[in-house]
């Protein structure tokens, strides 16, 4: 498996090899990812770094369509467990290809809110999906590009949903938002399970804490690996 770190190779599917970095940002709903984003993509900019914020789903054109479908309340009969799988999977693929990988073979610090683990943690743990079968599939869609350090904004999802400003399942929430506690707790699980699993690629933040001490973290953690900045201070590119 290739990883978009320094030391990073990718798959022969992939392209070249990457010389930016990429930043997973993973969390349940509501535990504090986009403030996170937006504070982290500034200080990378004002150090140097090119700095692209994006997101899945969602993070191209045609991701933007699939994350229309992924998250509207279903109108008929609900999406089955296997076709959100392949939709993410298809989101994901697109965002590799069209921006993630091009931004790092220029060099480029990608922050993604959200990657292959709220795949995992989402459809493996929350739809008990077989997680070797929704590992496979984001593998085979990413082409094995895997973050040099994914972040996981930790979260009671009970505090979570008080922070959204809304108890599960009242009108406004997206499909996935909707689910139960229980369904949120597994997730949480997931994404904690997967940090222990892989302690040198992970980085877990209570993200109950105050943002400015959970970004404090996140920078000082980061500023070691990451590539030498290329230029003067710049802007932000893309987040959706
Ligand atoms: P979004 O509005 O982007 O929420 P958040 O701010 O919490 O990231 O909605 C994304 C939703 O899609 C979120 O509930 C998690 C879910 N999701 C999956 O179930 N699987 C996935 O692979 C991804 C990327 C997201």
């Amino acid at each position: 498996m290739s990883s978009a770190g320094p030391a990073g190779t990718d798959a022969p599917a992939g392209g070249p090899p990457a010389a930016g970095f990429l930043v997973a940002l993973e969390g349940g709903d509501g535990s504090g990812k986009t403030t996170q984003q937006r504070l982290l993509a500034g200080w990378l900019a004002q150090r140097g770094h090119e700095v692209v914020a994006t997101r899945e789903p969602g993070g191209t054109a045609t991701g933007l369509a699939l994350r229309q479908v992924l998250l509207a309340p279903a109108p008929g009969a609900a999406l089955a467990p296997r076709a959100e799988a392949l939709l993410f999977a298809a989101d994901r693929a697109q965002h590799v290809a069209e921006v993630v990988r091009p931004a790092l073979a220029r060099g480029a610090v990608v922050v993604t809110d959200r990657y292959v683990d709220s795949s995992l943690a989402y459809q493996g743990a929350g739809r008990a999906l077989p997680a070797a079968e929704v590992e496979e599939l984001s593998r085979w869609a990413t082409g094995g590009l895997v973050p040099g350090l994914t972040v996981v904004l930790d979260v009671d999802p009970a505090t979570a949903a008080g922070r959204r400003g809304r108890d599960a399942g009242r009108p406004g929430e997206d499909r996935l938002e909707a689910e139960s506690l229980a369904f949120h707790t597994r997730v949480r699980e997931q994404f904690l399970d997967l940090a222990a699993r892989a302690p040198a690629r992970y980085l877990v933040l209570d993200a109950a804490r105050p943002a400015d001490a959970v970004q404090h973290r996140l920078r000082e953690h980061l500023a070691p690996l990451l590539p030498v900045p290329s230029g003067p201070a710049r802007a932000v590119a893309g987040r959706p």
